[in-house]
């Protein structure tokens, strides 16, 4: 068939257009890089009326801090990489695929899935946000809530220690995107480490999980210095400068730490002033001219300073050293309280009195009346002990949404979900969809449908529970070493914020008035009463396992049904 020239037209016009947008980008881009400024840098040397020597010397330093610029944003890279490996997300989500429909068809049209999320972006590079044009969660139905050891990234790694962080709770799932703006971080470090100064984009909440050691806090003029032990609260706010030792002679020093970015939503980064090569200082980065006058000394001297230190962020002290970092100065007061007024360093949950606690477990809470600082942040720090073979009595907050961690101990947890079902019974995306899904459960044909998220437990393993979805943690029973489950949580917009059981002796439902009763479970109200008064435990019960073993409740029901089977 024979092409007529007119029928073309319209194509080279979509190629013009589409060659200027490129060329367009292509220029805006590179702008921003640092070859652009290393040309305009060059040209303003041209410019400036300087001659000979001069000259030279100011594209000399061009020269010099192009290559700067060049090996920081390599390095950059290779941090980014480490963070966010699209190969690592690429092995992580066929893992998901394999878990979910082993060997389905379904398999191999998620691991496809996988492969087109993913395998494009080394290519385009992870500069800009690896995460735009996410689609929804809904195709891999992964567990939206709980996260794996593997879903820690390693933010500082030396020797003697290192920073692991959790990955961005709305990169795992948009039904968590209204935590997005948290992280979660585990800091560990060996007996005698030494972790540089450093400041954060990022307000913390921390808790020591084991170990002791003392921290110091530069503010200003201020200097303090607290000891720190297991079971105390202590944060630090952005811009901070912290350093931190562990001044056991054996036990490691464990941290966990929820942050909270002050700059760009769910991402945080550290500034070593105190450093060298690795970590590199950031005084390294300005320019020779202004550091020599800034800090009224030749640069050969600067670079003796700032040019040294190659053994990373966290590192061993000597003895000697430890005890000297040790001293505690300051008064353990808090320089920076709420408005005017000062408040604790830390604060020990342990040594607080258990809000419950019976044979089956303890909850030990702190808030905003416990510790200055959980006020502002709106944050509530909890840990719950829970016995072997027990478990928390079903409940849920009414504002908060827990970011919880494991941190020893095996179990199950379950929570109570209502989008996953929805998610998974409409595929298509866009608000068209969206509102058709809302206006046929408005209509009540569906009706509500839960999932039951659950996930087993062990240390490490990091979870999240939102507003209003019950959930219970169980310890684990099987095999005889039977060990408590322990759980560190932070629970987000801690104001007004109420924990509501749903089954105990405290169960919300037990206030409904006799008839409210009946009309709700149609049903005999002395029928509802029997059923809502039988565990007589608050808080924490007995778990599933250890329910059966005890001869399932009260024995008297046991045994009349026995004999009812006869
Ligand atoms: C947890 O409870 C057990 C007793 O059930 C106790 O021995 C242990 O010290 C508790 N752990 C913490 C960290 O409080």
């Amino acid at each position: 068939m024979a092409i007529k020239p007119k029928s073309l037209l319209p194509f080279l016009l979509f190629f013009a257009l589409f060659f200027f947008l490129a060329t367009t980008f292509a220029i805006a881009y590179q702008r921003e890089g640092p070859e652009q400024r290393f040309q305009q840098c060059r040209q303003r040397c041209e410019e400036s009326g300087q001659r000979g020597e001069q000259r030279q010397q100011c594209k000399l330093q061009c020269e010099k801090r192009y290559q700067q610029e060049k090996q920081q944003r390599q390095e950059r890279e290779r941090g980014t990489e480490d963070r966010e490996d699209p190969q690592e997300r690429l092995q992580e989500c066929k893992q998901r695929c394999y878990q979910q429909h082993q060997g389905s068809q379904k398999q191999q049209q998620c691991t496809r899935r996988c492969e087109e999320r993913y395998s494009g972006e080394r290519e385009r590079g992870t500069g800009s946000n690896p995460y735009q044009g996410e689609e929804e969660e809904e195709w891999t139905q992964e567990n939206p809530y709980v996260f794996d050891r593997q879903s820690f990234r390693h933010r500082v790694r030396t020797e003697h220690g290192h920073i692991r962080v959790l990955k961005r709770f709305d990169e795992k799932s948009n039904l968590l995107s209204g935590i997005a703006n948290y992280r979660l971080a585990i800091f560990e470090a060996d007996p005698h480490a030494f972790v540089l100064p450093n400041h954060g984009d990022a307000d913390c909440v921390c808790y020591v999980v084991k170990g002791r050691g003392t921290l110091s806090v530069l503010w200003g003029e201020q200097k303090q210095s607290f000891e720190i032990n297991q079971g105390d609260i202590f944060a630090t706010p952005a811009g901070a400068v912290i350093y931190l030792i562990n001044s056991d002679n054996s036990e490691r020093l464990v941290i966990v730490k929820l942050l909270q970015p002050v700059n760009i939503p769910g991402r945080f980064e550290n500034f070593f002033g105190a450093g060298g090569q690795n970590p590199q200082s950031f005084y390294r980065a300005f320019s020779d001219q202004v550091l020599q006058a800034a800090f009224n000394t030749p640069s050969e001297r600067l670079e003796r300073i700032f040019g040294k230190q190659s053994k990373g962020a966290i590192i061993r002290a000597s003895e000697e050293q430890i005890r000297a970092l040790s001293r505690q100065e300051g008064g353990g007061r808090w320089p920076f309280g709420g408005r005017g007024s000062e408040s604790r360093g830390t604060f020990n949950l342990l040594r607080k009195r258990p809000t419950f606690a019976n044979r089956h477990g303890n909850l030990h809470e702190a808030d905003a009346n416990d510790y200055q600082w959980l006020r502002q942040l709106d944050v509530k720090v909890t840990f719950a002990n829970i016995s072997s073979g027990s478990m928390t009595a079903p409940f849920y907050n009414s504002r908060s949404t827990k970011i919880a961690l494991v941190v020893e101990g095996n179990g199950e947890i379950e929570i109570i979900c209502p989008h996953i079902t929805r998610q998974s019974r409409h595929k298509g995306h866009g608000h068209r969809r969206e509102e058709e899904q809302e206006e046929e459960q408005g209509e009540g044909q569906t009706g509500q449908q839960y999932q039951n998220v659950r996930a087993q437990v062990s240390p490490g393993v990091a979870f999240v529970v939102p507003a209003g979805h019950p959930t219970v943690e169980i310890a684990s029973s099987s095999g005889g070493r039977s060990q408590n489950l322990q759980v560190i949580c932070f629970e987000i917009r801690a104001e007004n914020n109420e924990r509501i059981f749903v089954a105990g002796k405290n169960n919300v439902l037990k206030n409904l008035p006799r008839e409210a009763k009946e009309l709700s479970f149609d049903s005999s109200a002395r029928e509802v009463e029997e059923v809502f008064d039988a565990q007589e435990e608050e808080g924490f019960v007995a778990g599933p396992e250890e329910w059966q073993r005890r001869g399932r409740g009260v024995e008297g029901y046991n045994i009349l049904e026995v004999a009812a089977g006869f």
